[in-house]
């Protein structure tokens, strides 16, 4: 090999490098071009330097030193290109494109059913309550039984319930929560049971095959139904308004006797009437009475000693009522359109 040759390939090098280095646009471009130019095993500065040991030995001195200031050059070349690099982007990839489009940022919100139920569970934990839950699929007997529903009662008709097989259940209230929660702690008892319930209804306006309600259960000896009124207009008036007038009317549940359900004034017309009470003023916000004895006995408890008294509320009607949605619909369609107007 010639010394000629030799300087030949350098100069060649020499010439190209720059160019190859300026293209490199990211960091792993840059990359590939430096080991390219001149990586230890495969760059084409090693290749050349390969044929240092074929020179003719009193060309290597002169040989050695051409190659350094080359190999030096493209190493100050490099360095400064990555530099660049590294300043037009903090991460070092692909250079900021300003003129994009922006993309929007979708943000969680709570769900206003969620933040109805929220709510509720907070104002009565003022009151000492704590939550207790149950499983969603049931035992009929947990379900009915229990509840002091009689067999084959047409009340039960009146549940329309999905079935999962031979005692097996879709809950089709939270009541049985009462049951299990009695059978587990002594009174004096306080809790919220708050969970979905299901029932073999369509979807309309007002009803859906799936909601969630909110159980409220109150034992221990001494308790009244004054209790039950009380504590029930004083929820009202903190979830409402301090001025909320409420009614109790009559009603029937299997589960409780006497048994009546909470009536709050209209939000909307302030009990003058509109479209959302249908004309009378009020609205139905939950289902309560005293716990019948049958039921207090069918947890294992003495209903001589023991008297109690329960709810259950449908947070979804609820939020319908307060914030005034007119399809019960929406609250399930996930339309982030409508729900993230219940950001906080
Ligand atoms: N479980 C009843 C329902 O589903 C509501 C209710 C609960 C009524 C507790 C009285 C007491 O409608």
């Amino acid at each position: 090999m010639l010394l000629a040759d030799f300087i030949a390939a350098l100069d060649q090098l020499a010439a190209e490098g720059p160019a190859r280095i300026a293209a490199a646009t990211s960091l792993d471009e840059w990359t590939a071009v430096r080991n390219a130019l001149v990586g230890r095993q495969s760059g084409t500065l090693s290749g050349i330097m390969e044929g240092l040991g074929k020179l003719p030995k009193e060309d290597r001195r002169e040989a050695g030193q051409r190659a350094n200031t080359v190999k030096q050059a493209l190493e100050s070349a490099l360095e400064e290109r990555r530099g660049a690099i590294a300043a037009s982007s903090a991460t070092g990839g692909p250079v900021l494109d300003l003129s994009m489009p922006g993309r929007r940022e979708w943000v969680g919100t709570v769900h206003p059913v969620s933040l109805v139920i929220d709510e509720v569970i907070a104002i009565f934990r003022e009151l000492g309550f704590t939550i207790a839950l149950g499983p969603e699929a049931e035992t009929g007997w947990y379900n009915f039984g229990a509840l002091n529903f009689p067999e084959d009662h047409p009340a039960m008709d009146l549940h329309d319930t999905l079935y999962l097989g031979d005692d097996a259940v879709l809950r089709t209230h939270t009541s049985p929560v009462q049951v299990r929660t009695l059978q587990t702690y002594p009174p004096p008892v306080r809790v919220l049971a708050p969970g979905n319930v299901y029932r073999r209804d369509f979807f309309d306006a007002s009803h859906a095959p799936m909601f969630a309600q909110i159980e409220g259960l109150v034992v221990d000896e001494g308790v009244t139904f004054a209790d039950l009124k009380a504590t029930l207009t004083h929820f009202a008036r903190r979830f409402f308004s301090a001025t909320t007038r409420t009614r109790f009317r009559p009603s029937f549940f299997p589960f409780t006797e006497p048994s009546a359900e909470m009536d709050v004034e209209c939000g909307v017309c302030h009990g003058s009437g509109c479209a959302v009470c249908k004309q009378s003023g009020w609205v139905e916000i939950l289902g309560s009475g005293m716990v019948h004895p049958a039921v207090l006995e069918a947890a294992g408890l003495d209903s001589e000693k023991y008297t109690g008294w329960a709810f259950g509320m449908g947070p979804a009607r609820t939020a319908i009522s307060r914030y005034g949605i007119p399809d019960i619909r929406i609250l399930y369609d996930s339309d982030v359109r409508f729900l993230e107007q219940f950001a906080r």
